[in-house]
């Protein structure tokens, strides 16, 4: 293992040593893909002792280290222990989501009257980028410690054409694990042709620690009044309906389970959440868009964004087949993912906010996991 940075002393006046404050970044060997390229594993750690794992191969966050209400740390993501795993079936664990997080209808969609056609990977549909989305490919990873806390800058360049997407993308995704305990992801993209852009973050939380049971006790408040129905193929429908008096209202912290197994065709469709809420702030603002607590860790997760939307998934397509990190198993709806995001199906919805960025625009997404706990 290597150490990348200097270690940071803090200042230790009138603190305890075994509070020693310091942030530091390794990095390891992850492997090699299996076209040959060489993937390293970063970790980032703050000077409150949380750490989070990044990988080169899909911006992964394979690993997230945060202290439960005693100040126990437990690994809050589900993930694998091997690139391989990662390359041979994952869904999405902790990835790096673009060109387009979410699903768009067939893969088409037009953009200055001309029709596109993505990789379809979804029955028919495009999900998170197609095929060989931004998950699925090899950054280039520069660490950095910023004022903030640790730091790493992932840099992409997607081909014009790639995965049916027009313009050259480039784009950067920086990961820092801030002194405060957040997991802030900042993305900015421009392109040379007129183009779409949706990128976003999947990790699977569990707050009482991976591998530990399901998200069903997790109380979840979500700052929205309506969300965006969808078909029996999970495409949006266009609509932005109120939540008010159905299983999607969470603007009062509610539990997962209470009325997730409700006779709903909505839930019906998605076998549970897999929804996006029109986040309740002015757009391009950074604002809270949901909250998670976990009563027994006491661990509490607040998600802050400048999206207009967020997608709330139950992990209702984990069904304990794949083995995760420490030979622990995923059972049905054992993580959750909370991904802020513009409405899926954006560019064949003209009433949802424009997904579009021309050239000499700067794409930029600001994703924050904030941490603490409740007594
Ligand atoms: C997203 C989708 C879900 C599912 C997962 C990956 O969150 O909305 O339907 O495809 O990714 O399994």
């Amino acid at each position: 293992m290597k150490l990348l940075t200097p270690l940071i002393a803090a200042s230790l006046a009138g603190a305890s040593l075994m509070h020693a404050a310091e942030s530091s970044i390794t990095s390891k060997s992850f492997g090699t893909t299996t076209n040959g390229v060489k993937v390293e594993l970063y970790t980032l750690t703050n000077e409150k002792g949380a750490s989070a794992s990044i990988s080169s191969y899909g911006g992964i966050v394979t690993k997230l280290l945060i202290p439960d209400r005693s100040g126990k740390f437990d690994d809050v993501v589900l993930g694998f222990d091997k690139l391989s795993s990662y390359e041979k079936k994952s869904p999405y664990f902790g990835a790096l989501i673009g060109r387009y997080g979410n699903r768009i209808a067939k893969g088409k969609f037009s953009l200055d009257g001309e029709t596109y056609t993505l990789a379809t990977n979804n029955n028919g549909q495009s999900l998170h980028g197609g095929i060989k989305g931004f998950d699925k490919v090899v950054w280039q990873a520069t660490p950095v410690v910023t004022k903030q806390g640790p730091s790493l800058k992932l840099t992409y360049t997607s081909k014009d054409g790639e995965e049916g997407y027009p313009g050259t993308l480039s784009v950067t995704a920086t990961y820092t694990l801030t002194n405060k305990n957040e997991l802030k992801l900042v993305y900015t993209a421009t392109t040379d042709k007129d183009t779409i852009v949706n990128l976003t973050h999947h990790s699977y939380f569990n707050l009482a620690g991976q591998g530990n049971g399901d998200i069903l006790g997790h109380l979840l408040t979500l700052k929205s009044g309506k969300y965006t129905p969808i078909d029996k193929v999970l495409i949006t429908t266009g609509e932005l309906t109120p939540v008010k008096g159905t299983p999607f209202d969470f603007r009062k912290a509610t539990v997962i389970g209470d009325r997730i197994n409700q006779e709903n065709e909505q839930l019906k469709f998605a076998g549970g959440y897999d929804h996006n809420w029109v986040a309740s702030k002015l757009p391009g603002h950074l604002g809270v868009v949901a909250k998670v607590e976990e009563p027994k860790s006491g661990r509490v997760m607040e998600v802050l964004s400048t999206e207009p939307g967020v997608q709330f998934y139950s992990g209702n397509f984990l069904d304990g087949t794949l083995v995760g990190k420490e030979g622990k198993v995923y059972p049905f709806r054992s993580g959750f993912c909370l991904e802020p995001q513009h409405y899926p199906d954006s560019p064949n919805h003209p009433n949802f906010p424009s997904v579009e960025l021309k050239p000499g625009q700067t794409y930029k997404n600001t994703i924050i996991y904030r941490f603490s706990t409740k007594s």
